[in-house]
């Protein structure tokens, strides 16, 4: 019997979180021939998430460069995936998201003429800057894809809005389904940096930061807003996971180096950040990932950004969108340290993003779309 071949493609750590479970998946399935290709677009933070899940890439084109620029990663990525596509010939390219090597991704399996999966498909903010690159990158990611997964109805509504109509299933994220394998009451953490630290003496701020927008003021702001909450309240300390970026890296460190109950660390695995997440009191960040983890938690989470393209957690409660600036970010999370009514609020346990049957519902569409076997019920 002819298996079909459908290969996965991505670069950076929170692509390969949420393509783990997948990659597993279509491994499990015996219609399917599965090939993993990594572009180390990341490669340190990749590599972490490679060694958590077990995933051994069969191709790894290892493009990652210092401060590497936009159009760094689409050249490479494009130059080497062309390679790779013409040698392995898969009948689906499977990418994720809204990163430069989803979109070189896609991009180069078009100029193949090979079918590509979406997956995380139907998120936008409406703002083309805003994240930058990424809306861009998902609604080209939108035009040139043939299956769309997306996590949600409203994702799915708003491909069929830009006049998409074929091949759109809800899904659910499959983030849901990496979170539920790694969160145990009895998790030992594995840095060392994290071993050291006192989770039951302070209350816990979890900030994580790293956009391309937020290079610059709006990250300052944020370091400062950090230094101020902690002056003013002395049972809360900062546990921050410094993303490797050195736009990133050099502001936090020299603004907040040497600040008490203020700790950088490099960056954790998986299986610490979603265990460190779970006994935190609340989340700061400019990160997608988190705004989808943080509520199944049952933890607050305050974005660091002026939009966001996840309003489910926003609409149930648990996630508010505070901006960037010094003094807003100090007095909204100032209000969630003050008041127990104001936390209550935000802190019960929701989960608009999934029921971690996400990549069994995508294997299923997959099948149903190549070999014409029952399609996938939609999630919610
Ligand atoms: C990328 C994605 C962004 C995603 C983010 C997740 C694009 C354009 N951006 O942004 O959508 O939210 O990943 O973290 O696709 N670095 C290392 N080691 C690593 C990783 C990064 O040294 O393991 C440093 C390198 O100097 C690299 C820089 O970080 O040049 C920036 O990495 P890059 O992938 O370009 O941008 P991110 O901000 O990580
Ligand atoms: N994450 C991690 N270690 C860290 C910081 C984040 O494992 O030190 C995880 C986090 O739980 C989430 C993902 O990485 O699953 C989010 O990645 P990031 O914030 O870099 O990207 P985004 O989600 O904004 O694209």
């Amino acid at each position: 019997m002819n298996k079909i071949k459908v290969m996965s493609v991505f670069g950076t750590r929170p692509e390969a979180i949420k393509m783990a479970p997948l990659v597993h998946a279509l491994n499990e399935n015996p219609e399917i021939e599965p090939v993993c290709c990594v572009t180390a677009q990341h490669r340190e933070m990749l590599d972490s998430v490679l060694n958590i899940f077990d995933i051994k890439p069969d191709y790894d084109l290892n493009i990652m460069s210092p401060k590497q620029t936009l159009a760094d990663i689409t050249t490479k990525s494009i130059n080497g995936l062309d390679d790779v596509y013409k040698k392995v010939k898969p009948d689906l390219v499977l990418v994720h998201g809204d990163t430069s090597t989803a979109f070189a991704a896609a991009l180069t399996a078009f100029y193949h003429k090979i079918k590509v999966g979406h997956v995380e498909a139907g998120l936008r903010t409406f703002d083309k800057y805003s994240p930058y690159p990424e809306e861009i990158n998902r609604r080209l990611l939108g035009a040139v894809s043939d299956f769309h997964f997306c996590p949600t109805g409203n994702n799915a509504n708003n491909l069929r809005r830009e006049g998409i109509e074929r091949g759109i299933y809800i899904t659910g994220n499959t983030v849901i389904d990496a979170i539920r394998k790694t969160v145990k009451p009895e998790y030992r953490f594995f840095s060392d940096e994290l071993k050291a630290l006192d989770l039951n003496k302070y209350r816990t701020i979890l900030l994580t930061a790293h956009r391309r927008e937020n290079y610059g003021t709006p990250l300052e702001n944020i370091m400062n807003a950090v230094k101020d909450l902690v002056n003013e309240f002395p049972d809360m300390q900062v546990i921050y996971p410094v993303h490797l970026s050195p736009a990133v890296y050099d502001t936090a460190h020299r603004i907040l180096d040497g600040v008490p109950r203020v700790h950088l660390l490099s960056p954790i695995d998986v299986g610490d950040m979603h265990n460190l997440m779970a006994r935190s009191f609340l989340i700061l960040t400019d990160s997608g990932g988190l705004q989808e983890e943080a509520p199944s938690l049952g933890k607050p989470v305050l974005v660091l950004r002026n939009e966001t393209e996840r309003p489910e957690a926003v609409e149930a409660g648990t996630v508010r969108v505070i901006g960037v600036e010094r003094e807003d970010i100090f007095n909204n999370t100032a209000k969630l340290l003050i008041s127990g009514d104001e936390y209550d609020k935000m802190s019960h346990a929701v989960n608009p993003y999934g029921d971690g049957m996400a990549s069994n519902r995508i294997v299923q569409a997959i099948l149903h779309e190549l070999l014409r076997l029952p399609p996938p019920a939609d999630y919610r």
